[in-house]
């Protein structure tokens, strides 16, 4: 031979790349490492084609016998891969199960249901006991006109009565017939909407937003809900008026609650009244909740003045009626024991996850 390489040297040399390769596959956890090894044993440049070069040089009846013993390890070699490469792939598939374990058994996380706010809850309860008496609901604009909230409503722009609701004026030129944009103070002019709008008989109840501009303690907010009733018809009186708020006190706080009608004043009604119900913590016996007086106010009425009908050109000769207007977390307060109406709308869940 040229070289003086011998088949036994080939063989030798075979068996030790053998053993180096197989040594080596072994170690390896990665799908990188076992594609350098194909690459640098069986690729076509690699370290078995490299040997089977020298086959050139070897006496021709020796190649056969040493070509195939190089064949048989280049198979070996293939079939060790194969092995380690599913290995791999079942260690791997292994890891990620045990590291991505998912407990189906574990409880899931809570989901936190909504529910409706102390208002809305309140506010539902109040309509649906007018809806039982006859009456309908229906809504007004919140930002109104001077005309709506206190000129039609026997309010003119220079009577005191006017100081009894601090407005919020919108910044708009006044017009001739409507006056100044405000945010309405209170639901009494959807009542003027409304009898402008139809002909007697109505019996409607207008809940909504109303707005005043005054400083926010324990019992005032700024923003607040009212919930205005309006009936006229021909000989509507006062026991009508009596008799419905009387039902109504009934329904929302129990049939044991005492009624109480009081004088007062509001210039669209006449007479006018506030109504208070017996203090339902202490019966009337007098309590820090009833200020000691045994009644909690819970709204103003009165009898629609003659002055607000004929502004609407209703016949106050032929026609009736009375009004009342109450706020909705007042009675929400009397009703649940809330002793501040601030927690209504700072949003603490805490506070408001307690009504259902
Ligand atoms: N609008 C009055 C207020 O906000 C309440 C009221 C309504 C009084 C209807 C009498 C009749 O104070």
């Amino acid at each position: 031979m040229a070289d003086g390489t011998t088949a036994a040297d080939i063989v030798a040399q075979l068996e030790a790349l053998e053993r180096e390769a197989q040594d080596k596959l072994a170690e390896f956890t990665s799908d990188s490492d076992v594609n350098e090894w194909r690459t640098a044993y069986l690729g076509r440049s690699g370290k078995v084609t490299q040997l089977l070069r020298g086959l050139g040089g070897l006496p021709k009846e020796e190649r056969p016998r040493v070509g195939q013993l190089a064949n048989t390890v280049k198979g070996r070699l293939a079939e060790a891969l194969e092995a380690r490469q599913a290995a791999i792939q079942r260690d791997q598939l292994a890891g990620a199960l045990q590291s991505e374990a998912l407990d189906v058994t574990l409880p899931g996380e809570p989901v936190r249901v909504g529910q409706l706010h102390p208002t809305s809850l309140v506010l539902n309860e109040i309509l649906g006991v007018f809806e039982r008496l006859g009456f309908q609901v229906v809504e007004g604009p919140e930002v109104e006109w001077d005309r709506y909230n206190f000129a039609m409503l026997n309010i003119p722009a220079d009577h005191p009565a006017r100081d009894m609701w601090d407005t919020f004026y919108v910044e708009a030129e006044p017009t001739k017939s409507f006056g100044s944009m405000l945010l309405r103070t209170h639901t009494s002019p959807v009542q003027v909407r409304v009898m402008e709008d139809t002909p007697p008989p109505v019996r409607v109840v207008a809940p909504g937003r109303v707005y005043r501009n005054e400083a926010t303690d324990a019992s005032h907010e700024a923003i607040f809900y009212q919930v205005e009733g309006l009936a006229v018809d021909e000989r509507t009186s006062m026991a009508d008026l009596k008799g419905v708020l009387t039902a109504f006190a009934h329904d929302l706080f129990g049939e044991k609650t005492r009624v109480r009608f009081n004088c007062s004043y509001f210039p669209f009604v006449e007479p006018g009244a506030e109504v208070s119900i017996s203090c339902h913590v202490c019966d009337g016996g007098g309590c820090r909740v009833c200020k000691h007086t045994g009644w909690l106010e819970i709204l103003g009425c009165g009898m629609v003045h003659p002055s607000v009908l004929e502004a609407v050109n209703y016949d106050p000769a032929r026609y009736s009626g009375f009004a009342f207007g109450m706020g909705v977390e007042r009675i929400a307060m009397l009703k649940y024991g809330i002793d501040d109406i601030r927690y209504f709308y700072s949003n603490d869940v805490r506070f408001l996850q307690q009504f259902r």
